[in-house]
């Protein structure tokens, strides 16, 4: 049984209490929060649940093996060194950090220690993308042409990210476990309408190896709520649209053949083709129940977590290239060699 203590408890840390909760595998000991108001609702639904304001105090609590942290994203780094410095495993909210470095100091400090480090990259666990990364791996899409997502609606703005590190990170999380392929360079623009506020819209481009091209959208200031991504191959192309209520993916198989011209060499026939839809089976499994389990099988074997700390890293590495580019207006921000880590 792993004893969980889970550190904020505002929008999404009580879906963590309940998911670590109704695991078999897990008991949540204890959960803080810095405003009372957070934690009444928990005490009351789960009376032998201890509550504090003091995230040391779990923390420090010997009773408590892991630590889930669901707290603004700059205090990311801060809890999570903090925990894995007390011996405790750590799942931590998306983005794992607000930078590379702080990534790979977290990454080094799990490692010597021997523990679990694992970032909620909850789309990866969502039946539609676990079946595109199905598809995908069985080869039917054929060669990876995009990736085109849109995540917009009239959304929370955050105070601490822009709409970059809040909602894009969900689409490179996706795009990093679906298309593992090597990015090269990064181009974004954005911009705040709010004053004082950081950009509420982005456009973000990211070249891959291999003639991949992937563009994501995100917008707090939409007036409807779309989640589709269009990701197309030589041989198929899918359309995964997250709010739909069943028929989340589609399979094309759809596409362009080229065939030589007879009458001239060097031209190209381009003849399309369009054949079945196709729309598979989804497990329908809340997807953070089936990444609290992979947390808990994963300290139980002692292997990497599938979103583990180097999953989270890539994830920041292409945030942290989109932010220089904004700054720069879209400026094509090419992956350091010496990075090393982006494979
Ligand atoms: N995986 C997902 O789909 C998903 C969805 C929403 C949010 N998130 C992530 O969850 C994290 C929190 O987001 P949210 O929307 O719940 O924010 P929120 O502001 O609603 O909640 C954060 C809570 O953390 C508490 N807190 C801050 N510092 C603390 C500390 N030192 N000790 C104890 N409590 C502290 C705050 O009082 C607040 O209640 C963010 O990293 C966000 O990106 C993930």
């Amino acid at each position: 049984m792993i004893r969980v203590g889970v550190i904020g408890c505002g929008y999404w840390g009580p879906n963590l209490v309940r998911c670590f909760a109704e695991d078999g595998g897990s008991a949540v000991i204890a959960v803080s929060d810095l405003e009372a108001s957070r934690l009444a609702p928990i005490a009351k639904r789960y009376p032998a649940i201890q509550t504090t304001a003091s995230a040391k105090e779990v923390i420090d609590n010997p009773q408590i093996d892991a630590i889930a942290i669901a707290t603004p994203v700059s205090t990311h780094f801060d809890l999570a060194l903090q925990a894995l410095r007390a011996g405790k495993h750590v799942l931590v909210e998306k983005p794992m950090t607000s930078s590379t470095a702080s990534a790979l100091c977290l990454i080094e400090e799990a490692a010597r220690r021997n523990l679990t480090l694992m970032v909620d990259h909850t789309f990866v666990y969502t039946g539609a993308v676990r079946k595109i990364h199905e598809l995908i791996s069985g080869d039917q899409l054929g060669q990876p042409y995009y990736y085109d997502s849109v995540r917009i609606n009239l959304g929370l703005i955050q105070q601490d990210v822009d709409v970059v590190w809040d909602l894009a990170v969900h689409d490179i999380s996706i795009l990093n476990y679906v298309l593992p392929v090597r990015p090269l360079a990064v181009s974004a623009t954005g911009m705040s309408h709010v004053p004082g506020r950081k950009d509420n819209i982005a456009y973000l481009t990211i070249l891959c190896e291999g003639n991949l091209i992937a563009h994501v959208h995100v917008n707090w200031l939409a007036p409807v709520k779309v989640r589709r991504t269009m990701i197309g191959g030589s041989k198929r192309m899918i359309v995964y649209d997250d709010v739909e209520p069943s028929e989340k993916v589609k399979v094309y198989d759809k596409g362009i053949a080229l065939t030589p011209d007879s009458e001239n060499v060097v031209k190209m026939m381009i003849n399309y083709r369009a054949g079945d839809v196709w729309i598979p089976k989804l497990d329908i499994t809340e997807a953070l129940r089936v990444e609290v389990a992979e947390f808990v099988a994963s300290i139980e074997s002692r292997r990497p977590p599938l979103t583990d700390g180097l999953a989270g890293l890539r994830t920041v590495q292409i945030l942290e290239m989109a932010s220089r580019s904004m700054q720069e207006q879209g400026k094509l921000i090419q992956v350091q060699e010496t990075e090393g880590v982006l494979v």
